[in-house]
């Protein structure tokens, strides 16, 4: 059974993620009106990503005897003066929900839920993944600059990109 503090918290995680899912959904959008087809699909991907956090953090709560809410959602951003500026957001994204689940993960603690804890870890795994992509990523556009034919080849092989590939790229 989770105590009302941890139920809360896994309820403002909740949250988060759906916000997630909707950011990068924006994020899709506004590549695919602007033709870069490839960055368009790799953000709808990481949309259904994020759903799929969410889900995973509602079937908990609600096999644990909680109850999940599902709340209003803050409207995302839906353009960007470019796609460095919209990888910088993803990455500064990434960063806060990790510092969310390291709060969580606190909580846990503090509680004396070791369930919670453990459920928890997957996250904090996910996190370190999910930052070291989007920290890849921003390498990558960072080098091409303001350069037509590299954002060309950037978004033909943005899929390539895979959490693996980025991992390597920056041991942790
Ligand atoms: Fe669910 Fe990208 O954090």
């Amino acid at each position: 059974m989770l105590s009302k503090v941890i139920e809360g918290a896994l309820n403002k995680q909740i949250r988060i993620e759906a916000e997630s899912s909707q950011i990068y959904l924006a994020m899709a959008c506004w590549a695919e009106v602007k033709g870069l087809e490839g960055i368009s699909n790799f953000m709808y991907k990481q949309s259904d990503e994020e759903r799929e956090h969410m889900l995973k953090l509602v079937k908990f709560v609600n096999e644990r005897g909680g109850h999940a809410h599902i709340s209003e959602l803050k409207a995302p951003n839906v353009t960007f003066k470019s796609f460095k500026e919209m990888f910088e957001m993803l990455f500064k994204h990434e960063v806060f929900v990790s510092e969310s689940i390291n709060d969580l993960v606190h909580i846990s603690l503090e509680e004396r839920d070791y369930a919670t804890h453990n459920f928890l870890q997957w996250y904090v795994s996910e996190q370190i993944e999910e930052e070291a992509m989007a920290r890849t990523i921003l390498d990558k556009i960072n080098l091409i600059g303001d350069d037509k034919g590299g954002l060309y080849l950037f978004d033909r092989d943005i899929d390539k990109i895979t959490i693996t590939t980025a991992a390597s790229e920056n041991p942790m």
